[in-house]
């Protein structure tokens, strides 16, 4: 079975692949190194010691969409590729609405036109807004986006909800992601943002490897138990595997479905620094500063629907979330050091990976 992995060198994308190749299926995966690394081809061959075929195109280019079609027979998309820095998407509306809206449409054209029905797309929990009522389930209302970022999201699920009107094989599948974080127990890949992070697992890692000085924590007047920010914070290799579940769903059913995927377990901003010093015997120094603009006080997840017909739920606790974010970017700062020292060919470079398993 062939599945085509847009952004798949990505942080939730290259997850998704290895679980992909672990499990047997034929990647391909499109990445236009936007926010993703050329090395992370070679990372996720070591891990899984399985091949794939990339392409590096712009999915907003439609003939270059029509040639990789052309070249595969896919059974399915995992879609994830997209611009996705909420406060960048609040400055360049135009660029959001452009590439997320444009590549989805290139992508959606193909695969009509190829008879290819299925499609698994990155959605996020910021469809919802401002909660009304929490847990969120899927029968929450959706809408009241804060940024554009957000709305290219919302946008996209009517989008492909409407394909699946005028197209009864269609078979869209639209997961909501939760706070993503953690990263492959290996450390090899995970998540490394460009510049300053924006989010806060990211941010606590690099304070903790002492690259940054102090983390902000954006308010402590929020009405929470601590005062600060309180989300559901998910393991990337969890999310990853629901992206399995959710392709079995899709390839034996028809008409669009909506799965929440998050713990279900709320934490707040203090209570991730301290967990993440308890379990990683290391200090996070932080202060509080004002509130980030556009940021709610609490969001989290009902995921039983994901449980009761996907058959999926989040396996990973806190402490493998805390360990293997630190490990994520112990082991890439080892990397870096050795590139910076041995400046290696590629199979040097492979075979220090392997060592590092
Ligand atoms: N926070 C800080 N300091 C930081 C960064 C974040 O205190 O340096 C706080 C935020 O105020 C918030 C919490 O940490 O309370 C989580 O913030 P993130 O930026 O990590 O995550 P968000 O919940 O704001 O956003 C995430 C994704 C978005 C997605 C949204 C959906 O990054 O892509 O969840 O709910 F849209």
């Amino acid at each position: 079975m062939k599945i085509f992995v847009t952004g798949g060198l990505g942080f939730i994308g290259s997850h998704a692949v290895v679980e992909l190749l672990n499990e047997g299926y034929d990647v391909v995966i499109d990445d236009d190194l936007s926010n993703s690394s050329i090395d992370v081809i070679d990372k996720i061959k070591v891990i899984t010691g399985k091949d794939f075929k990339f392409y590096q195109y712009d999915l907003c280019e439609e003939d270059k969409v029509e040639e990789i079609f052309n070249e595969n027979e896919f059974d399915a998309v995992m879609h994830f590729a997209g611009y996705k820095a909420v406060g960048e998407s609040v400055h360049e509306p135009i660029k959001y609405y452009e590439n997320n809206l444009m590549s989805t449409l290139n992508i959606c054209k193909s695969m009509l036109k190829h008879n290819c029905n299925n499609i698994i797309f990155s959605s996020s929990a910021t469809v919802y807004g401002t909660p009304e009522v929490l847990p969120l389930t899927e029968e929450c209302r959706v809408g009241g986006t804060t940024n554009p970022y957000g709305t290219t999201k919302l946008f996209i699920e009517r989008i492909l909800a409407d394909i699946a009107i005028a197209n009864p094989e269609f078979t869209p599948v639209i997961l909501r992601y939760f706070n993503p974080i953690g990263a492959h127990s290996s450390g090899l890949i995970g998540e490394k943002p460009n510049g300053i992070p924006n989010n806060l697992m990211p941010y606590i890692v690099r304070v903790a490897s002492g690259e940054l000085e102090m983390l902000s924590v954006f308010g402590d007047d929020y009405d929470t138990p601590d005062g600060t920010g309180v989300r559901d914070y998910i393991h990337v290799v969890d999310l990853a595997k629901g992206h399995l579940s959710a392709l079995k769903k899709a390839l034996e059913s028809t008409g669009v479905s909506y799965y929440n995927l998050g713990t279900g377990t709320g934490y707040s901003v203090l209570d991730l620094v301290n967990n993440f010093e308890k379990i990683n015997g290391i200090k996070v120094p932080y202060k509080i500063v004002e509130r980030r603009p556009g940021d709610i006080a609490t969001c989290y997840a009902d995921a039983t629907k994901a449980y009761n017909e996907l058959g999926w739920k989040a396996e990973l606790g806190i402490e493998e979330m805390m360990k293997d974010s630190y490990n994520f970017i112990l082991k890439q700062n080892e990397i870096d050091k050795f590139i910076k020292e041995n400046n290696p060919t590629e199979e040097e470079l492979i075979n220090k990976y392997k060592e590092m398993l």
